[in-house]
């Protein structure tokens, strides 16, 4: 079995099994906010740190050999925040882009958007379109961005499309199965990676916020008091060494 050796918080050799890698991990990149407040700083400083930890766990799980990293960069419910704090984060997809794509490149990684981008003002879809066509090529790991995303509504989007191809004739209601509902989903493009094996949490909250309602049926949850901006290397090693610890049954009984 091949190990990859790291410290813990306590100076401990741990090891991650390299053959137990997820191949998809999914982020809630929460904590922003506070890791400005605690610095006394306007919380766009921390969402700016927090596009700069993006780059760093990017890297790093591509070198763990995660085959999709999806990160929740922007709900559908996080228009309602003051105007000044939305385009700000309007803007880091574009200031994002501007200065990685070349060491996503270089790094075999293809960006991949998921969520109502049409709804995006014009230059933030026109840079998260440039990324994906830069990237298209790559044939590394997929770094997904939920954008403007939210599970319920995707849900409610993918049931519009089923029943108007159920009633157009192109889809019998008898075929439809769990495998439907995944053809139908944002995610659909990620096959056969559509389903988080690991959801990590940061800044200590323990909710779902909308997120991938239907893929995380069976993920393993991991939340860590770390604020987003603080997460690192380590944190992801740590997530997954948490993950590894688990005992996956899908609901049946272990051997
Ligand atoms: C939640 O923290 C964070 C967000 C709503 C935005 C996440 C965005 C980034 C980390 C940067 C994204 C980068 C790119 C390239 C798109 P919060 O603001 O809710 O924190 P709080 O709960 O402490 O207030």
């Amino acid at each position: 079995m091949a190990f990859n050796f790291k410290k813990n918080k306590t100076n401990e050799l741990i090891q991650l099994d390299m053959e137990r890698i997820p191949k998809h991990v999914a982020v809630i990149m929460d904590g922003n906010g506070r890791w400005a407040k605690k610095r006394h700083l306007p919380r766009i400083a921390g969402h700016k740190t927090g596009m700069d930890t993006v780059k760093t766990v990017t890297m790093a799980a591509s070198d763990l050999g995660i085959k999709v990293l999806t990160l929740y960069a922007f709900s559908t419910e996080n228009w309602k925040r003051p105007e000044t704090e939305v385009n700000y984060l309007m803007s880091l997809p574009g200031t994002f882009f501007d200065k990685f794509v070349p060491e996503l490149i270089e790094k075999n990684v293809k960006v991949n958007v998921m969520g109502y981008i049409d709804q995006l003002p014009n230059e933030t879809k026109i840079a998260v379109q440039n990324a994906v066509e830069d990237t298209k090529d790559n044939t590394g790991m997929v770094l997904n961005f939920a954008l403007n995303y939210g599970g319920r509504a995707e849900i409610v989007t993918a049931i519009k499309n089923i029943a108007t191809d159920t009633s157009n004739g192109k889809l019998s209601v008898e075929e439809i199965t769990d495998k439907t509902i995944d053809q139908y989903l944002m995610t659909s493009n990620l096959a056969p990676y559509n389903d988080p094996e690991l959801l990590i949490r940061t800044s200590g909250e323990e909710r779902i916020s909308n997120f991938l309602l239907w893929q995380i049926a069976y993920s393993e949850l991991v939340f860590t008091d770390t604020l987003w901006p603080d997460f690192s290397e380590d944190a992801l090693k740590d997530a997954i060494l948490n993950y590894q610890k688990r005992d996956r049954r899908f609901g049946g009984i272990k051997e």
